[in-house]
């Protein structure tokens, strides 16, 4: 009799249990079924979109709060909340959007680079397919040339609406520290890999003891790494183009080592007890000279006061002369969220003219689209896009930044390079096949055609 009670009671709590476990779950929302006209044209409807992003540097975090303003503009009875995880790069986002989704709460849309970095989530079916999208806002005609290829995902099809493009291949420098150690600053800025060892010459001559030439604020690791993939492409572009369809060696990656090893007597000793932007602030304060770094610096430049051409300027990372490092940040859609078509309604508003001027003026990244008037360009932006658009301009995909190999081996190569440069003893060898190991082991095999 106690027995049957026992079950009763077990049968009637797994009962009260079923309706809550199964509203956790979400269905899975197949594109083919959805009006993509209908849902972003209605903006009536309410409801909540969660969108999770890694922008929490000064700048870039005023501007996705600009798309999310602009957004409640349009959506006024969508409740949009902004979720950001920290570390850049997108190196937390993949594990963050994993546990979400095993826990049936995927994220309404998040950010996401084109190509590789996506894969996960595709082999994982939970990615809204966005060709509707891309349809509607005539995407494929907006969007800058370069751009198309990069977000077509290997099965063909479009899962990221592209938000902004910036220049990898950089090196900012402070103006006011060569001019206090009365270093020339070269008049052009594609400077010679000889041009930039007699700049770190003779800036670690002059500097006092505790300041530095560079610095890498790589605790995070993949600045460490973005460094790497820097000196790859900056040594012979056709290395580049063969380390990321799998084809390498270990002779030709020692050099590059070499090379990294050789810059590394000039960065500040205690590199990695900084994030990248706790290093552009300390360039910016004097205490070291140049950052390796990506164009999205520069919003936090302009936050902290900073003016190009008055208080910083640019060099092309040697070797790099006539290239452009792309990185390009977009948003997908989860396609088991608790709002799919709110999913879309947040993909879609990220391609409108007001979001591209908003968030292109604030984040000082390049529009996407050809009809994102220069006039929302500051001076610095605008130049990095003329390059992008010179028929001479030859681009490249980031390792770093998600699209050029395979996300697994993009992160292990991240841990490897920040652990190489923490080392004491740099050795160019013994590292180079590591990296050699970790291409292997994750079967890098692209079919890039960059030099051609
Ligand atoms: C993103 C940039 C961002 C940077 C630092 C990169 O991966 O593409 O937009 O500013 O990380 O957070």
């Amino acid at each position: 009799m106690k027995k049957l009670l026992i079950l009763a009671l077990v049968a009637a709590l797994a009962l009260s249990m079923a309706p809550a476990a199964l509203a956790a779950k979400n269905p899975t929302i197949n594109a083919d079924d959805l009006n993509f006209e209908a849902i972003i044209d209605d903006t009536e409807t309410a409801g909540t979109v969660n969108i999770y992003h890694w922008w929490t540097a000064g700048g870039e975090k005023d501007a996705i709060e600009s798309v999310v303003n602009e957004f409640k503009g349009i959506y006024e009875n969508i409740d949009a909340k902004s979720n950001p995880i920290p570390g850049g790069a997108g190196g937390a986002m993949v594990m963050k959007v994993k546990v979400l989704a095993q826990t049936g709460k995927s994220p309404e849309a998040f950010q996401a680079h084109p190509g590789q970095e996506i894969q996960p989530y595709l082999d994982a079916g939970l990615l809204l397919n966005l060709n509707g999208l891309w349809e509607y806002g005539e995407l494929e005609d907006r969007a800058i040339p370069s751009i198309v290829d990069m977000c077509t995902a290997s099965d063909g099809n479009h899962y990221v609406v592209p938000i902004g493009i910036h220049k990898t291949n950089i090196i900012l420098y402070n103006i006011h520290v060569f001019e206090k150690y009365g270093v020339a600053i070269p008049d052009h800025e594609d400077i010679t890999w000889d041009e930039f060892w007699s700049l770190c010459d003779e800036l670690a001559a002059k500097m006092p003891e505790g300041e530095y030439p560079l610095d890498l604020g790589d605790q995070k690791g993949w600045p460490a790494c973005q460094v790497f993939e820097n000196i790859l492409l900056g040594t012979d572009p056709k290395l580049y183009q063969d380390f990321i369809n799998g084809e390498y060696n270990v002779d030709d990656l020692t050099k590059v080592m070499e090379t990294y090893t050789k810059l590394m007597d000039y960065v500040a000793p205690d590199h990695n007890s900084r994030d990248w932007y706790h290093a552009t602030g300390a360039m910016v304060n004097g205490t070291y000279a140049m950052q390796i770094m990506g164009a999205w610096a520069q919003p936090l430049m302009t936050n902290m006061g900073q003016e190009y051409g008055v208080d910083y300027g640019v060099f092309t990372f040697p070797g790099t002369e006539g290239w452009f490092g792309m990185c390009v940040d977009g948003f997908v859609v989860s396609n088991n969220s608790a709002n799919v078509e709110g999913g879309v309604r947040w993909a879609y508003s990220v391609c409108t003219q007001d979001v591209q001027e908003y968030f292109s003026g604030l984040k000082e990244s390049i529009s996407p689209y050809t009809d994102t008037p220069d006039d929302v360009y500051n001076a610095l932006t605008l130049h990095f896009k003329e390059q992008l658009m010179d028929g001479n301009t030859k681009v490249y995909p980031s390792i770093t930044h998600g699209t050029a190999i395979p996300w697994s081996a993009s992160t292990s190569l991240q841990t490897q390079i920040q652990e190489y440069a923490t080392s004491t003893n740099h050795d160019a060898a013994y590292y180079a096949n590591r990296i050699v190991n970790i291409l292997k082991e994750a079967g890098v095999k692209g079919d890039w055609n960059l030099v051609d």
